[in-house]
């Protein structure tokens, strides 16, 4: 029996939907092999161990919360002494060991390599990509020039951070709007399309760059796509990655995009369609897509990879290194498709964890 460390929650806009997440992870758990310590992270960055029952029931992200009275928790960021176990240390208790952790975590700390720092440290194997595929995943800034030096399909962009914008706002928001209308405005380091707005006319131009500044440092700008197919695939591995049949995301929202509300509040916004209807030859070139897209951030354990599709071209808009994974999300939804329910979608991830983190401490430390 292994003991898994499951982390949600934390400092992040998308905090309440990894509580949600964490619901699915842990009712996905096989009892025969995994038992769940659970480590909810408030909304300031502060961690507690929680019992079962204190884990939010709702599947609704405006009505979970982490019980912020919990005993506090924490982690050392050094590894346990040789033949010891890893142990989560626990206010006025005893540590409670354990032998990987899973981090049903999205958007900053969580999802962006900062946790992965500390996991690293501490040399406790864990679920997912490491901090540089983490970091790069989540920077949407980043990821463009890693993807574009590696010619994969990207629409135009542009970006400036809030120094520049203060600097010269005339001139940043000229910049932007020499793409044309619409286009689309985003943080650069967020998810859930928080702060991502869709803008169809120059006057809301500077409304939507000063909300995606409130939620970052850096704003990316993009051309806005025709109603874009919305393709979506599930990767699954370490080494030897392996990808799902595609997915698609089919907007319904009167946002006209995927938005927040479109993904999580409005029960008509959106509908996804597993498989996606495509014909076979354009199916197999965007799974190599996906896939190249996977190897080139150097992911590990999963991802999901999601592309646009409009005027029989694709591009690659980005990838989330740990996607959600609600009941309704697409990576269950798609490997379900493809033969792994929860559960044994949940212990291959477990597997791999394991697996990485043998090689990774196997490397050689001397000369
Ligand atoms: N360049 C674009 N053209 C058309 N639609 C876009 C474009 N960029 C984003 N969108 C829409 O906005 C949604 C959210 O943007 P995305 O970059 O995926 O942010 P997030 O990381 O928050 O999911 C997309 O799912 C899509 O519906
Ligand atoms: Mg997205």
């Amino acid at each position: 029996m292994k003991t898994v460390l499951v982390l949600f929650g934390g400092r992040s806009a998308e905090h309440e939907i990894s509580l949600v997440s964490a619901r699915f992870v842990i009712d996905s758990l096989d009892p025969a092999r995994y038992q769940a310590v659970l480590c909810g992270i408030d909304k300031d960055g502060r961690w507690h161990h929680l019992d079962a029952s204190q884990l939010p029931q709702s599947r609704d992200p405006r009505h979970v919360s982490v019980n912020a009275t919990a005993p506090c928790a924490w982690l050392e960021p050094m590894p346990p002494r040789v033949g010891e176990k890893h142990v989560l240390h626990v206010e006025r208790s005893a540590p409670i060991p354990f032998d990987v952790v899973f981090p049903v975590m999205h958007g900053p700390y969580g999802e962006d390599g900062c946790l992965q720092g500390l996991l690293e440290l501490a040399a406790v194997p864990y679920v997912g990509s490491g901090v540089a595929a983490s970091a790069v995943g989540m920077d949407k800034l980043l990821q463009k020039r890693v993807f574009a030096q590696a010619e994969l399909p990207l629409v135009p962009w542009t970006s400036f951070d809030r120094a520049a914008y203060r600097a010269n706002a005339q001139g940043a928001l000229e910049g932007a709007a020499a793409l044309g209308f619409p286009c689309f405005v985003k943080p650069a380091n967020m998810g859930s399309s928080l702060g991502v707005s869709k803008v169809k006319r120059r006057e809301e131009l500077r409304a939507a760059v000063e909300l995606a500044l409130e939620l970052d440092t850096t704003v990316l700008i993009e051309q806005g796509l025709e109603a874009p197919r919305e393709i979506e695939f599930a990767i699954l591995g370490n080494d030897e990655p392996v990808v799902s049949e595609p997915g698609e995301i089919i907007v319904e929202h009167a946002d006209g995009f995927y938005s927040y509300e479109a993904k999580y509040l409005d029960p008509n916004g959106a509908r996804l369609a597993v498989p996606a209807e495509l014909r076979s030859a354009e199916r197999a070139s965007l799974q190599v897509l996906a896939l190249q897209a996977y190897r080139v951030l150097g992911c590990a354990g999963l991802a999901r990879v999601d592309l646009f599709v409009s005027g029989g071209e694709a591009y690659v808009n980005e990838v989330n290194t740990l996607p959600g994974f609600t009941a309704v999300s697409m990576v269950p939804r798609l490997w379900k498709a493809g033969g792994l329910d929860g559960m044994a979608l949940v212990s291959r991830l477990l597997e791999l964890a394991f697996e990485r983190s043998a090689v990774r401490r196997a490397l050689r430390t001397t000369r």
